[in-house]
């Protein structure tokens, strides 16, 4: 009987096992995670969310309060295209990460990047260059492009150095925005390496509308998307991805001509997770009414997370002058229009229900974003004497992923 084991990934002349950790910002899927995903032969994301913060939490930088300090006099001001990140800060910062992280690297797996478009970070083009120069600059293995249609994206790294030798892999939840990337790099006569397909169960942002991402299935979109390369001849080795729970679920792409899969939900309950232990449990609780997806996201893309999720109905004033990743070109964000709706309706009692603060909300955890199939978190462990879980190792996750046969979940030895 076969198993992911049975297969490998081979991206150019290298070749890996047949499972790629998708990214998870912020700081989820963390340099530990990664690294060991690498050692274990597999592929690895890191996640450009958040990055100044980032950097500050791993190398002592204090990039968001010397943004604060900078912009905290016009706090007062509505528009805040004033709050500029630092080109050169934003590029250093994911340069420090990639690095920190490759030079942890033991084995020949790979440590990618999620680089995400809708990160527009109050100046939307620059700052996805300032990203993609930074990872390429530290050395980074590959660039997965995410989150967006990513139309001029290559066109920002075409004079790096490491443009045509770095992986570049594009993420698309339909066969519509596969073509349109292509039609964009077949001008720089730079096809992607892979294609991450990315269906309706995955955790994060959704590549669908919130009223009909249900009517979709991975299934159906991947075999549109392998039946479109096969007809144009090219061979872009095919990845899907979002509730691939079990390795046999994964063999089963794997025979209708998948190269791997991406994997990310049975990983956020790792020792190497960067969620806080506490939040960790929430996610085995959980059941499978407790997921939602919703619109509390400012980008205006829906979003699955738990319902209990703190991030939800809360009320922070917006910092924008810190953070303002979400920012847009116009130094807009939803969040902060809900924030003053609010105030104005009930100033005593703050709780903006329809938006989220997403930057503060993610860097200190509130969003509890998962995949749909979280709820079988609890199946995959051993419940332990005092009624938590135990958390596996990413080892123990990704030694599963290989070795499950007949959807079996193979338990972490207990502690
Ligand atoms: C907690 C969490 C955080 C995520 N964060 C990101 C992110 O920052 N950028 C991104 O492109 N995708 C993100 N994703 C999507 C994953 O990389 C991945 O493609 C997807 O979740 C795979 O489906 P699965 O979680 O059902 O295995 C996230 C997923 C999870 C579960």
């Amino acid at each position: 009987m076969s198993k992911l084991d049975n297969y490998c990934l081979r991206l150019g002349n290298i070749e890996y096992r047949p499972i790629m950790i998708g990214g998870m910002g912020v700081d989820i899927s963390t340099p530990a995670m990664v690294v060991e995903g690498a050692r274990l032969g597999g592929i690895a994301h890191l996640s450009d969310a958040l990055i100044c913060s980032i950097s500050d939490r791993y190398f002592g930088t204090t990039l968001a309060k010397a943004k604060f300090n900078k912009y905290k006099d016009f706090s007062g001001e509505a528009n805040k295209l004033f709050a500029q990140f630092d080109l050169t800060e934003v590029k250093d910062s994911v340069k420090r990460l990639v690095e920190y992280t490759i030079n942890q690297k033991s084995n020949v797996g790979g440590v990618f990047i999620n680089i995400m478009e809708k990160l527009t970070m109050n100046n939307p083009r620059e700052t996805l260059r300032a990203r993609m120069w930074g990872a390429l600059d530290g050395g980074i293995d590959g660039l997965s492009l995410s989150a967006g249609l990513h139309l001029g994206s290559l066109d920002l790294i075409e004079d790096h150095p490491r443009f045509r030798d770095a992986k570049i892999g594009i993420i698309v939840s339909s066969v519509r925005a596969l073509k349109l990337f292509l039609k964009r790099a077949a001008r720089l006569n730079r096809n992607p390496d892979y294609v991450v397909v990315e269906g309706p169960l995955a955790g994060g942002h959704l590549g669908f509308g919130i009223d009909d991402w249900a009517s979709f299935d991975l299934k159906t979109i991947f075999r549109e998307v392998v039946d479109f390369l096969k007809k144009e001849g090219l061979k872009i080795p095919v990845i899907p991805a979002g509730g691939i729970f079990t390795g046999t679920e994964g063999v089963e792409f794997i025979k209708e001509g998948a190269a791997a899969v991406q994997v990310a939900t049975r990983f956020t309950i790792t020792k190497e997770s960067g969620l806080p232990d506490k939040v960790k449990q929430e996610y085995f609780k959980a059941h499978e009414e407790d997921i939602e997806v919703n619109m509390v996201s400012p980008t205006g893309y829906p979003m699955r997370m738990l319902k209990s999720s703190p991030c939800i109905g809360a009320g922070g004033k917006p910092c924008c002058e810190q953070y303002g990743y979400v920012l847009d070109k116009d130094g807009n964000c939803k969040y902060i229009d809900s924030y003053k709706a609010e105030v104005a309706r009930n100033p005593e009692k703050i709780s903006v229900k329809d938006k989220t603060c997403l930057c503060t909300q993610m860097e200190f955890y509130k969003t509890w974003t998962c995949g749909h199939m979280a709820y079988r978190l609890k199946d995959t462990t051993n419940l332990l004497a005092d009624g938590s879980y135990q958390q596996p190792t990413t080892e123990d996750v990704f030694n599963d992923y290989l070795n499950s046969q007949d959807n079996q979940i193979i338990l972490p030895k207990t502690e």
